[in-house]
């Protein structure tokens, strides 16, 4: 299953419109209940993007944009920028993160990974947290990533499937990823998995892609 929506992803519509495309009252809800429990995942995530002073670095699908807060304030001395299709979490982590953005070190725009606003090799780190599994398009978001990063970069991407409901179904989503992120041609690729509030996070860790797609 490449290139298609990730398997069990909660069809609802008060879900998709809290967490997947946040936008309205729900998305307002949907945006202050990230901010609250996403926190240890974004810092698992940060911890193994190794960021350092000095680098540029991408989020993908940044929602209320705490990750970007977090690593802010842990590493100042960082440009940081961020693209997320909904501009209602544009707003809200705009506000969160004002005054790095009026000092001109955070960038965040609306938009898609699938269109990405920037040209080739503009970051050497790259990470994406609970988003994944709602891109329209996961195989040309993954290659547009690609385009971005530099080869000597890094790509961490993290999902904590809420939804699953048991090992085989963590199991499954965890294959749909490897599977999208070498359709895509990330390799070699470092999986873990760890549990937060006893739900299970799947995080993959990509170091230095090579240059070339391998052949369609
Ligand atoms: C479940 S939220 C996760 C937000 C944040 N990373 C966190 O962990 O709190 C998923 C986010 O991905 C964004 N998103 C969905 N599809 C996207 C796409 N194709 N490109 C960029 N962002 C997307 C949504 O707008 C939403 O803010």
């Amino acid at each position: 299953m490449v290139d298609g929506s990730a398997p069990k992803v909660p069809s609802s519509r008060f879900l998709h419109r809290m967490f997947a495309h946040p936008s309205g009252f729900l998305g307002h809800l949907g945006g202050w209940i990230m901010g609250l429990s996403n926190q240890d995942i974004a810092q698992w995530t940060l911890e193994a993007l190794d960021v350092q002073p000095g680098d540029r670095v991408l989020e993908i699908g940044f929602g209320p944009g705490e990750a970007v807060h977090q690593l802010a304030q842990t590493i100042p001395d960082i440009q940081l920028y961020g693209v997320d299709a909904s501009s209602l979490m544009v707003t809200k982590a705009r506000k969160l993160n004002r005054s790095r953005i009026l000092s001109g070190n955070i960038d965040l725009r609306q938009g898609t990974v699938e269109t990405l606003p920037y040209p080739e090799n503009s970051f050497n780190k790259v990470f994406s947290i609970n988003s994944m599994p709602f891109w329209e398009h996961p195989v040309p978001g993954l290659r547009e990533i690609r385009r971005v990063l530099s080869p000597d970069g890094n790509f961490v991407v993290t999902v904590q499937p809420r939804w699953a409901k048991n090992d085989q179904e963590i199991q499954t989503i965890t294959e749909w990823m490897e599977e999208n992120l070498s359709s895509a041609g990330f390799f070699p690729m470092n999986a873990e998995l760890r549990s937060f509030e006893h739900i299970p996070a799947i995080r993959f860790l990509i170091l230095a892609p090579p240059n070339n797609l391998p052949s369609a």
